[in-house]
């Protein structure tokens, strides 16, 4: 068998190429591929070639308790992480650079330590001597975890070996290298390699490893998309720059739901939690303007309200501007497709700037109406009512469709002081259709009710 050259592996994906293209086929992103060492091959090919042992086979019968969590008494993350750290689990952390992510993770690991677990923090990026300093700022001086810097794994592997540690976190994935690998620290065979060794080690000896890792939107460095594949948990640390509000989702994981999150604010002191984000991200709210609606979703497990933003201006330009942050930009032009086909009102020649305060990311359809609500709100220039949540799905034909846990969402607005509701009409509710302690439900059937309903046209 030839001796196979190099390969082309894709920075974005990690898809492997015969040749250097400009474009990934697999992920369709540009300037993404590198040239790479090729990965070792087996002694052969064939079924000749097999020589492995027989592995043992079990049947689904056993009983095997629920994996044992470690908690690290932050609710927040304990929450995301489905109720606990699984001992044995491999997780990654991603984030944007500066994010907040070695606070989170010096906190959690002295968190843990202080809950009488063994916990050790890798640092790649900075001396022990920096992040001490950071845990005294922090005031978690007296707390019994260990550090250590280093980006060599294999001595990083010889020390958890010896250690072995309850919880191990490795700050960050992008800085270290295996000498088995022939690249650079931050290359995808590099993160693929030491992130396959330190995950195997966790199987093996039962150690909770947590990866950090950067996420680059340039493509340049290996993001730790590669890793996804293969640990247990994902989760992602987001926020935007200028706010200090930062949210931990969990966007796979083996041991828990998806799609919960934790909600911190970064203080002087570090990341404080957020025990009722609802009141947290509507408090910027004033008296009610034009443009404002309060969406009242669900995220993971829990309700939260958040506020939709819209602007909308004459242009200037032959396309206009739309400008999207926090939601979904491919469901925000079916909302402005659908309110001109279906109710006669045009955004043509109008920029639209459309925001979730707070730099909350809100990705569910249910959203639909608030954003269908914040944009009329905003081309009419007639404030909602300032004590109404919405919420409800939008589909093509111009109908509203109702949301699952709408009780849920009730009940968070309600506690929150709000009196009204705008949903969908087929929503079911439990008792009284109409009202309930105090809270009134607007039930509406379709887009041109609504616009007939709450702002006198149709
Ligand atoms: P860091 O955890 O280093 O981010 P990452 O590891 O994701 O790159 O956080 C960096 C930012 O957090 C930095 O801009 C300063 C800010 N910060 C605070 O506001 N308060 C604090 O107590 C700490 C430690 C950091
Ligand atoms: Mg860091």
């Amino acid at each position: 068998m030839p001796k196979p050259t190099t390969v082309f592996t894709c920075t974005a994906c990690g898809a492997t190429h015969k040749k250097w293209a400009g474009r990934c086929d697999a992920c369709g992103q540009w300037n993404t591929i590198v040239e790479e060492a090729p990965l070792s091959q087996g002694p052969g090919r064939g079924l000749g070639a097999i020589k492995g042992r027989a592995i043992p086979l079990s049947n689904l019968q056993a009983h095997e308790a629920p994996p044992p969590r470690i908690n690290a008494g932050i609710a927040e993350l304990d929450r995301v992480l489905g109720g606990g750290l699984v001992p044995g689990s491999a997780l990654l952390v991603g984030g944007d650079p500066g994010i907040g992510k070695s606070t989170l993770l010096l906190q959690a690991a002295a968190a843990f330590s202080n809950a009488g677990k063994h916990a050790i923090y890798i640092s790649g990026e900075e001396a022990s001597a920096q992040v001490r300093m950071r845990a005294h700022r922090l005031g978690l001086a007296e707390a019994p975890m260990r550090l250590g810097a280093e980006t060599n794994l294999r001595d990083i592997l010889t020390t958890l070996d010896a250690e072995r540690p309850d919880v191990a976190v490795i700050d960050s994935i992008q800085t270290l290298w295996s000498d088995t690998v022939e690249a650079a620290p931050g290359s995808v065979s590099q993160v693929r390699a030491s992130a396959h060794e330190l995950v195997t080690f966790a199987k093996r000896r039962g150690v909770a490893v947590i990866l950090v890792g950067h996420v680059t939107k340039e493509g340049q460095i290996a993001g730790p998309r590669v890793v996804e594949h293969m640990v247990d948990t994902v989760l992602y640390f987001e926020g935007e720059r200028g706010h200090q509000f930062r949210i931990l989702r969990s966007v796979k994981n083996r041991f828990g739901p998806a799609g919960e999150i934790g909600v911190f604010e970064m203080t002087g002191a570090g990341l404080a939690e957020v025990t009722n984000p609802s009141a947290l991200f509507l408090s910027e709210r004033g008296q009610p303007v034009a443009g404002s609606a309060v969406f009242a979703g669900i995220e993971g497990t829990r309700p939260v309200l958040t506020e939709v933003q819209a602007l909308v201006a004459p242009s200037t330009l032959a396309s206009p501007r739309r400008t999207v942050v926090g939601l979904d930009s491919g469901r925000v032009s079916t909302i402005l497709a659908v309110l001109e086909a279906r109710c006669g009102i045009p955004f043509a020649g109008l920029d639209v700037f459309l925001n979730v305060a707070g730099g909350m990311k809100v990705v569910e359809p249910a959203a639909d109406l608030a954003i269908a609500a914040a944009l009329l709100s905003a081309r009419e220039d007639s404030a909602l009512p300032a004590d109404a949540v919405l919420f409800g799905e939008i589909s093509l034909s111009g109908a509203l469709r109702p949301v699952a846990q709408a009780e849920n969402r009730l009940k968070e607005a309600q506690k929150l002081g709000f009196t009204q509701a705008i949903l969908p009409d087929a929503t079911k509710v439990e008792g009284n259709d109409n009202e309930r302690g105090g809270m009134g439900f607007r039930r509406i059937a379709d887009l041109t009710g609504f616009v007939g309903e709450v702002f006198g046209a149709g």
